[in-house]
């Protein structure tokens, strides 16, 4: 499960992701704290991670939901949770995401923030397999009514009401290290585990056991169809 290298890697293309985060205050605590060679290294010869690669288009396709991040005018930074259908970020192509922004509560502090500064960071959690990507990206907001063509194109939450397509430019992206990451299990993912599969079995085996029990306190035999029966 873990991301490759791009393209890239071992060449002189800077690392996206760290070159735009990786600010002077940012390199002053690299350097306080020990750390600034080998994230200069890194700056320098790490992947461009700036092209979405079939292992990211396929990381993003499979969630569930994310956290998007973005930064209003008076320079308080604002994260949201959005959710939906595996899918429902859609990987329009190797730079650009696309989703229906729903009705919410009304608030629009995410559509807000974006009219001022349309950058916004994206974090996608995988925690059955403990693996995150960020992603940074540049917003473009399309009002419902003005986006006709992306109405089968995007996938809905349940019962929600579309008001925007939010298209995300993709600026760079990183891959966290699985570290510190509590696996999880959504109902869904869990009923796809070995761990259900297993409670299953033992649950209709208890069912069985109980059958025979209560059998045999009637003294009635379980035999035949009616054992087939009483262990499903
Ligand atoms: C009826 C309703 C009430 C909600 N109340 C809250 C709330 O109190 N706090 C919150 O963070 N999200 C709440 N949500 C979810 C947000 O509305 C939703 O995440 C929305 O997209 C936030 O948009 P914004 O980030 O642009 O402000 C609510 C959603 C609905 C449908």
């Amino acid at each position: 499960m873990r991301p490759p290298l791009q393209e890239g890697a071992s060449t002189t293309l800077a690392h996206k992701f760290s070159s735009l985060t990786f600010t002077d205050s940012v390199k002053d605590v690299q350097r306080e704290m020990g750390s600034r060679p080998a994230n200069e290294k890194l700056t320098e010869r790490g992947s461009p991670n700036d092209t979405f690669g079939e292992f990211e288009k396929d990381f993003v396709s499979r969630r569930d939901g994310f956290y998007i991040s973005t930064v209003g005018e008076t320079g308080w930074p604002y994260i949201q949770f959005r959710g939906g259908p595996p899918g429902f970020l859609k990987v329009v192509d190797d730079h650009t995401l696309a989703y229906a922004d729903v009705t919410g509560n009304r608030q629009y502090i995410s559509s807000g923030n974006l009219r001022s500064n349309p950058r916004a960071a994206l974090f996608l959690m995988d925690y059955p397999h403990q693996a995150r990507l960020k992603i940074l990206g540049t917003t473009e907001l399309i009002p419902w009514k003005d986006a006709p063509a992306w109405k089968d194109q995007l996938l809905l939450p349940e019962r929600a009401r579309p008001e925007r397509v939010v298209l995300i430019h993709l600026a760079a992206f990183d891959w966290n290290c699985p570290q510190h990451i509590p696996q999880r299990w959504t109902v869904d993912e869990l009923k796809q585990t070995p761990i259900f599969k297993h409670i299953e079995s033992l649950e209709a085996e208890v069912k069985r056991l109980r059958n025979e029990l209560a059998a045999r306190a009637t003294g009635t035999e379980i035999t035949g169809k009616d054992k087939i029966a009483a262990s499903t």
